[in-house]
């Protein structure tokens, strides 16, 4: 049994990667404060059982933060690999806390590297985000140029290049994966800056109308978690290789889809579903990119990965 840590275990991504590991017998230890960003509350126990038993939960969930280097060194001792979930996750939010975001996203990347590398943990997977290429139109490809506009995005491209060095340095097996917008059941839906699908989700179910920013022509690329969960478990599989190691991938759809026929979608599924009454308002635009959609062939070519989920197939499993 290999072991893994993954930081950030407790959250979205994490629980449904955790999750898929224990089921392929690797020995899980999560490191995450349990706190939820978007609502500043305590992850509750009642979502971590949907996923986990009450023995993991007590006995593989360590409660800590990652910019506590003398706790969470210890647990990297022995382990094989550790995939770094654990962030500051909103672009929006960290324009307005730009210290907060820098500190967890670059200092707190840097004391996870130096944990593994102090205890022998050579395969590390780091988590990148679209937000890296900015709001230049455009398929993005990974050699593209990059060009954040928000602490977030430059935090998360830091983070790539200090992998890069890692790697390159020390000799370590380190991989840096570009989430473009990732969706799925238990996804966040509180707060005006929760991800689209699971606020859409969640306004049709209370029988409230769902709100669009803007006239909803924006696009986004829309990636299933589950899409996401495979392609993390097939490079930590591969890690070694050299067309793996020190690179970059894009984890993404390489499907441009409209917001606005995304909230379509979902209204016409809970229409014909529940016969409730789903209807789209339209709410104040904010300052966001118009367009994005990324190349998912290296990934496709390298790894053999493709993203299998289609929108309406995954909201109609959550509904
Ligand atoms: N969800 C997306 O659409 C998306 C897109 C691109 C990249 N990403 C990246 O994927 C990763 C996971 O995102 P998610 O959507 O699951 O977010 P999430 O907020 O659901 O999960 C993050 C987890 O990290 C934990 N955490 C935060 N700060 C911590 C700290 N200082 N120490 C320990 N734990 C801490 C939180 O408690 C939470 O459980 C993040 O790195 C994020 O930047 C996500």
């Amino acid at each position: 049994m290999q072991k893994v840590i993954i930081t950030g275990g407790a959250g979205f991504i994490g629980r449904h990667l955790v999750k898929s590991l224990l089921e392929k017998n690797y020995e899980v230890y999560v490191i995450d404060t349990l706190i939820d960003e978007f609502t500043g509350e305590k992850i509750p126990d009642s979502l971590l059982l949907n996923y986990f038993d009450e023995n993991f939960i007590k006995n593989n969930i360590h409660q800590i933060d990652i910019l506590d280097y003398e706790k969470i060194s210890p647990l990297f001792k022995e382990a094989y690999g550790v995939i770094h979930l654990a962030a500051f996750i909103s672009s929006p939010n960290s324009i307005n806390e730009p210290l907060k975001a820098f500190d967890i996203n670059i200092k707190g990347t840097l004391y996870v590297l130096e944990s593994a590398r102090n205890n022998g943990c050579k395969n590390v997977i780091l988590t990148s985000s679209a937000a890296v290429y900015g709001s230049i139109d455009g398929l993005k490809k990974e050699d593209d140029i990059t060009h954040p506009e928000n602490p977030y995005g430059l935090s998360k491209f830091i983070d790539e290049q200090i992998g890069k060095l890692y790697n390159d340095l020390y000799k370590m097996n380190i991989t840096c994966v570009r989430y473009s917008n990732v969706w799925g059941p238990d996804q966040h839906d509180i707060g005006s800056y929760a991800p689209a699908i699971g606020r859409f989700i969640k306004e049709a179910k209370n029988n409230n109308p769902i709100p669009i920013c803007g006239d909803g022509e924006q696009t986004r690329d829309f990636i299933h978690v589950y899409d996401v969960v495979k392609a993390n478990i097939k490079i930590l599989e591969n890690i070694d290789k050299e067309n793996v190691r020190g690179e970059v991938f894009n984890v993404c759809s390489g499907i441009e889809s409209k917001v606005i026929d995304i909230a379509n979608m979902v209204a016409n599924i809970f229409k014909e579903k529940n016969n409730s009454n789903a209807e789209i308002t339209h709410v104040a635009p904010r300052i966001e990119p118009k367009r994005f959609v990324g190349d998912n062939t290296k990934i496709k070519n390298t790894l053999g990965w493709e993203p299998i989920i289609t929108l309406e197939e995954g909201i109609r499993e959550i509904i």
